[in-house]
């Protein structure tokens, strides 16, 4: 179905040609206050200013908004969608919709499991680069905003029907390599025969006694202490590195080891936090090393890239300092693979859009990246996107941390968020049965580490509270989830009452369903803004809204003891009132339990 917006679109962009000859955006959009109008059109302001220069003559913005509402009702251009048209102030052009329209439409979507939202007409190949977490590293608070947000981003414009591939460019190569195979290296000899291989004194004293790659962090610590304080291992890394690079096989076991590991570790965080990223979406950093050479060479022949100071830099206009594509000495760096990473993507992968959601503090990387990208002619018929996100702060307004000042893992903070999910839970409604709480605990404690993410403006950095994010008021998922709950529960009470009548075009009576019916006809506004913006927040306040306008109808309206056809006709609304609760949560990643 074509949007609200984009009809009254055509019917005023028609009602302005006809009435001054010229095209001109009607600029229209939701009210802002529901009292006054449905709809806006702020053009006529703009196009008094264009008729009074053409015509040197002063024009009233209030007399163009009489001329083009003329127009819309001479050539009968809104057919019956609008109840009434008016103007206001200076000559906003106000729309109230007609409820018989806004019925017909409801029915018309009752059926579709979509909704009525359209799959785009020419679907385009999208390419989205998140989470990104880093071999023998802790997952940390950035990877998790990336891995929340990317996915939603993705979600929704896979919805909208293109095809979207996702791409976690984990950190997986790079000189640290050469630090920890040595280091696992020595720890495999001395768990075996206890003697050195390469005869290079190792530090004394140190945690490593056997191959115990299992505790990732301490195996980084660890091989970076090592490497830190005994130039004879610093020596022996650096030669690792010469190996791995050179495709050794002893190298490349133990590195694929210790990538292996890693991603045992993140595995199980994108399950539970139902994040769709699996092995098939997994391009590190690795994947594009035979293409860095050609890249670099590539570049300095087109004098993009210099020598400079016996590394190859890469001077972007606005930054002091440049990007580096390769090290004096040789070794390529993040920037290179990123470089190798745009050039794939559009040949390989053939995108028509590439989005990055990664923390603001890459904005600087991303930008140099893009502009080189440009100027190389590599990403010509391609919309480069980067989506960046702010800080998580603790409730100190620091950067999220434990209370010892450590960062926090993962892990815990999903343990923790079910831990007291259950707590909320069984406060409100200590009878839930004992088979469920467990899923509940889950969809309501991963719900609200997910949906307090993502009901905040990317940009900003935001403040992580449980007691915030897990209470039942506001716009929260609890309070989210309740709302779908409450709707499916009126569902189970209606079951032995009869079903909706078939066929039925829904009467929107009273104000409270107008409200709730105009609000639920936006969503595919909605999805369209998130995928143009790249920000969930627009989905999670319509949904905080849906969620308001749902409550205000039922407290005010009757569904199942009211008659015939009005019963059927408000169930009618609210099932889709659920579908859209329950579809927006999933685009979102959220769960939506029918029970809590
Ligand atoms: N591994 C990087 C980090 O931890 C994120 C990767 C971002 N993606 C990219 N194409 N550079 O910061």
């Amino acid at each position: 179905m074509q949007t609200i917006v984009s009809q009254l679109d055509a019917a005023f962009r028609s009602a302005i040609s006809a009435a001054f000859g010229i095209e001109a955006d009607p600029l229209l959009g939701a009210s802002q206050n529901e009292k006054f109008a449905d709809y806006q059109s702020n053009a006529a302001m703009g196009l008094a200013k264009v008729l009074s220069e053409k015509t040197c003559q002063k024009t009233n913005p209030r007399a163009v908004a009489e001329q083009v509402k003329a127009k819309l009702a001479e050539l009968n251009l809104l057919g019956e969608m609008a109840q009434e048209v008016s103007i206001a102030g200076p000559g906003f052009i106000n729309i109230r919709l007609a409820p018989a329209w806004l019925a017909k439409q409801l029915g018309a979507i009752a059926s579709d499991p979509r909704l009525g939202i359209e799959t785009a007409a020419s679907p385009q190949r999208v390419v989205v680069d998140y989470s990104g977490p880093n071999v023998a590293k802790q997952m940390h608070v950035g990877h998790l905003r990336s891995s929340i947000i990317g996915d939603a981003i993705s979600r929704v414009i896979e919805f909208q029907g293109h095809d979207v591939i996702r791409q976690n460019h984990i950190g997986d190569w790079g000189t640290q390599f050469g630090m920890l195979i040595a280091y696992l290296k020595y720890g495999l000899h001395l768990s075996g025969s206890g003697v050195d291989p390469s005869g290079v004194s190792y530090p004394t004293g140190s945690p490593f006694d056997a191959p115990h790659i299992q505790d990732l962090e301490a195996f980084y610590r660890a091989s970076k202490r090592a490497f830190d304080e005994d130039p004879a291992f610093q020596d022996e890394a650096r030669k690792t590195v010469v190996r791995l690079q050179g495709g050794q096989p002893e190298e490349l076991a133990l590195w694929k080891r210790i990538v292996d590991e890693t991603r045992r570790h993140y595995e199980p965080i994108y399950k539970r936090l139902g994040v769709k990223l699996g092995m098939e979406n997994e391009r590190g950093e690795s994947f594009y090393n035979p293409m860095l050479r050609r890249v670099v060479d590539d570049l300095k022949a087109k004098g993009i890239a210099i020598d400079s100071e016996g590394a190859v830099a890469i001077f972007v206009e606005g930054f002091e300092n440049p990007l580096l594509i390769e090290k004096s000495g040789g070794g390529f760096l993040y920037g290179t693979t990123d470089l190798a990473a745009i050039r794939y993507r559009v040949e390989k992968l053939q995108a028509n859009r590439i989005i990055y959601t990664h923390d603001s503090r890459q904005a600087q990387h991303f930008t140099q990246v893009f502009t080189a990208a440009r100027n190389a002619g590599w990403a010509q018929n391609v919309s480069l996107e980067y989506a960046p996100f702010g800080t998580m702060l603790g409730e100190d307004g620091k950067p999220f941390k434990t209370r010892s000042g450590d960062t926090v893992k993962l892990k815990d903070l999903l343990d923790e968020a079910e831990r007291r999910a259950l707590e909320v839970v069984l406060e409100k409604n200590p009878d839930f049965p004992e088979s469920q709480r467990g899923q509940i605990a889950h969809s309501v404690g991963i719900g609200a580490v997910k949906y307090a993410d993502l009901s905040k403006d990317r940009n900003s950095d935001y403040v992580f509270s449980w007691d915030k994010m897990l209470t039942f008021e506001g716009n929260t998922a609890p309070y989210m989830q309740y709302a779908h709950a409450r709707i499916a529960s009126i569902f189970r009470k209606a079951a032995g009452t009869g079903a909706i009548a078939p066929n039925l075009v829904p009467q929107l009576e009273s104000p409270f369903e107008q409200s709730l019916a105009k609000h639920v006809l936006r969503f595919q506004e909605v999805i369209g803004l998130v995928s143009r913006e790249l920000k969930p927040h627009h989905l999670s306040a319509y949904l905080y809204d849906l969620a308001g306008k749902f409550s205000s109808f039922y407290e005010n309206c009757e569904v199942l003891k009211s008659e015939e056809p009005t019963r059927s006709s408000r169930l009618l609304l609210i099932d889709i009132t659920r579908r859209t609760l329950a579809t927006g949560l999933e685009l979102l990643g959220i769960e939506h339990p029918d029970q809590m």
